[in-house]
């Protein structure tokens, strides 16, 4: 059952289009851990998927867009209700151009 406090302590918010819920203090890739996503981009030169590796900020592997702001480290970055996070699939121009995202 939830009370009035555990509803404040939660947020929503969009990945690659789609609703996520999380709680108030976590981080984007903690977030998106616990709603069973692993895949956060892929490499520039070999298309490889990737996602959390270190967790601390030093490996640049979690990169996402963050409501339009490219290279944001999603393990480094609280989420916010309703941010708009998109997933790191190639070049941010040209997926801009693509997408419009
Ligand atoms: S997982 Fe290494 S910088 Fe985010």
């Amino acid at each position: 059952m939830e009370t009035s406090k555990n509803c404040e302590s939660r947020v929503t918010f969009y990945f690659d289009g789609n609703l996520m819920k999380a709680r108030r203090g976590q981080t984007i890739a903690g977030a998106l851990m616990a709603n069973g996503i692993r895949k956060l981009g892929l490499s520039r030169k070999l298309q490889q998927a990737r996602g959390v590796f270190c967790a601390s900020g030093r490996c640049y592997s979690c990169f996402v867009s963050v409501n339009g702001l490219d290279h944001v480290l999603s393990c480094m970055t609280l989420v916010e209700e309703g941010a708009n996070v998109y997933s790191n699939n190639g070049d941010p121009d040209l997926r801009r151009l693509v997408n419009g995202n």
